[in-house]
């Protein structure tokens, strides 16, 4: 079945196995070595297409990442999205990831990110810029830490414009790196901070963990901390739905109350490094370098890495093939065939949420008391966040399915916990049932269902894109941070 399990395959799974296993580091223990950590990154490290020339095969290829443009609108295609995020921003818009090419532009475009008219205003933190761009490595060395977290998101808008690039990934100032060595690094202390947590000390690892710690600079699970909302991984007890699920009650944290349920939501990011270590690639060492970045051939015979990050299957003879000896058409059918049972089984989850948050406000509505209320909307926070944790990780229905399995059958039993609950309140209050649901089936109808304005969203996201973005741009340029000739 396998044809060769490359020498690394094997080497990173001691150090996968380890990340299963909660925090005993001496190194989190003493003084926090990361606090305000300087990289080696200045408005020259940057700039992406400084890099143009001297790499042209991993810059090209970098480029490239352009060419995964497609918006996919995940609420349109599923408007149970919109009632299972009341209240929160996400019911909005939310969209599939698409090229690392366009990370600026759409944090940028996003209602998310509102329409801030000054460096003030705005929903949202600066915390929100933290894994588009290797600006955001340049301002924590310029700033610190508490310089950068603790403002507004619109207060960076002239200073980060350069989307994810050779500096957020590579030592690029190094002498390894002119030498054209890979010299990875990972350039953010709070995932420096977390990997250590894990045992996953970064400057320690060998070549393999190397790979996949780079990705986890980003494609994590974090939430927001404190007064100055500081990106934070909860990886403490580790990195299962259940250890990052008690990070979260003992701390009895919530991203927002839901606007319907009145629950104490979490709001899960996207654990694709977690769910990664748990299934039966990460556990033998194979990782996302090796399906996502693979080792290609230049027309000159010159070998180098792959810089478009994209599908595997797009590229399958340097990716799977290198390691499987089954037909493309065999591998994608066994992947279409899991993807197919994760997404029945979201569907399933979700179907129930709906339920259970019309029904919590049918209760509310009817006169519930809090103290009635507060074990059924515990199980709906836990509920949901065994969804998210399935949902957001993108790609688990290859990265781990039977982990995707299984958390959302806990889930799908959580759900049910939650409506056998609110059935006694609600028959205690008189409330016929079943309750009704209104209608749901477009986003739109999903979003009046919930009572966004929409329009009024869009025409302050317009303004901001009509007035302030020009401008953070243009400033960007005198800075010297963007080329002057930057569209
Ligand atoms: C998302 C992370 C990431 C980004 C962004 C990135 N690289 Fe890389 N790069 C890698 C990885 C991973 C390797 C392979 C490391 C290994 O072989 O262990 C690599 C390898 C390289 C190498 C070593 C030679 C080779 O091809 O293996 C060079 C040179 C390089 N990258 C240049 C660049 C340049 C220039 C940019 C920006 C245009 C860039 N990289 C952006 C992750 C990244
Ligand atoms: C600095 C943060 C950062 C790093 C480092 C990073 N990513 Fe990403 N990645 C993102 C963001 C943000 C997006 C979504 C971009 C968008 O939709 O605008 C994304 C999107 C993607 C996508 C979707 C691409 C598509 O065309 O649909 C893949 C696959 C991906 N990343 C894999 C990786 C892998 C593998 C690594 C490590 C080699 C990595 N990323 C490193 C932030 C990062
Ligand atoms: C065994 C190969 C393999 C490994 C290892 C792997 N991936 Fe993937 N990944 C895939 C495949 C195949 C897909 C599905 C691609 C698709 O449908 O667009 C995918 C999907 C994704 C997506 C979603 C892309 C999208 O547009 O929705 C992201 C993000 C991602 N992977 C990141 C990672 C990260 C980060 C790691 C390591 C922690 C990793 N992958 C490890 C094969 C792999
Ligand atoms: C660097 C080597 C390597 C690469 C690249 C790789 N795999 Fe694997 N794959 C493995 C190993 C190792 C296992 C575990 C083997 C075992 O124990 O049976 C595995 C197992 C599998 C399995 C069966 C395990 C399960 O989940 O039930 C599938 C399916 C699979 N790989 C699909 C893929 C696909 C699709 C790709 C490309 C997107 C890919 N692999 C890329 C090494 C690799």
């Amino acid at each position: 079945m396998l044809l060769l399990l490359a020498g690394t395959a094997s080497m990173g799974m001691v150090s996968a196995q380890a990340a299963e296993q909660p925090a005993n580091n001496p190194a989190t223990q003493t003084a926090d070595k990361y606090k305000d950590m300087k990289f080696d990154i200045d408005k020259v490290a940057v700039r992406n297409d400084l890099y143009a020339e001297k790499y042209p095969l991993q810059y090209q290829s970098w480029l490239s990442t352009k060419q995964s443009e497609k918006i996919g609108d995940a609420l349109e295609e599923d408007p149970r999205l919109v009632v299972l995020w009341g209240g929160y921003l996400f019911s909005s818009e939310y969209n599939h990831p698409r090229g690392h090419f366009y990370a600026v532009t759409d944090v940028r475009n996003i209602l998310r990110t509102g329409g801030p008219k000054d460096e003030n205003s705005g929903p949202q933190p600066a915390a929100c810029w933290t894994c588009k761009s290797p600006d955001v490595a340049r301002l924590i060395t310029e700033k610190g830490e508490d310089g950068y977290f603790g403002v507004k998101w619109a207060k960076w808008g002239s200073e980060i414009v350069n989307p994810i690039g050779c500096a957020d990934c590579h030592d690029t100032n190094s002498a390894a790196f002119a030498k054209g060595e890979p010299a990875l690094r990972i350039a953010r202390p709070h995932a420096l901070r977390a990997l250590d947590k894990v045992n996953w000390n970064f400057e320690r690892s060998d070549k393999t963990d190397k790979r996949a710690a780079i990705c986890a600079n980003c494609h994590v699970e974090y939430y927001f901390a404190g007064d100055k909302k500081t990106v934070t991984f909860p990886w403490d007890n580790g990195l299962s739905v259940d250890q990052m699920q008690k990070y979260y009650d003992d701390l009895d944290f919530k991203d927002w109350t839901h606007s319907l349920s009145k629950a104490p939501m979490l709001k899960a990011q996207h654990p694709d490094f977690e769910i990664w270590t748990m299934g039966m690639h990460g556990k033998n060492g194979v990782t996302c370098v090796d399906c996502h970045m693979p080792k290609v051939q230049a027309a000159d015979g010159q070998v180098y890495t792959d810089h478009n990050i994209g599908n595997p299957f797009d590229n399958f003879q340097n990716t799977c093939a290198n390691c499987h000896d089954q037909s493309k058409e065999k591998l994608e059918g066994i992947v279409n065939s899991r993807k197919e049972r994760v997404n029945t089984m979201l569907i399933t989850l979700e179907d129930q949420l709906v339920h259970a948050h019309f029904e919590a406000k049918a209760a509310w509505d009817a006169g519930a008391t809090a103290d009635e209320m507060k074990d059924a909307l515990q199980d709906i926070r836990h509920a949901q966040w065994r969804w998210d944790y399935a949902a957001a990780s993108h790609g688990a229905f290859i990265h781990a399915p039977e982990v995707a399995l299984s958390v959302l059958g806990s889930g799908v039993d959580k759900a049910a916990d939650a409506r056998r609950k609110l059935a006694v309140v609600l028959t205690r209050h008189n409330v016929a049932q079943p309750v009704a649901i209104p209608d749901i089936s477009t986003k739109a109808k999903a979003q009046a269902a919930v009572g966004i304005d929409i329009e009024k969203q869009k025409r302050e996201k317009e303004e901001f894109l009509r007035t302030v973005v020009p401008q953070w741009d243009k400033e960007a340029k005198e800075k010297g941070l963007l080329p002057a000739d930057a569209k």
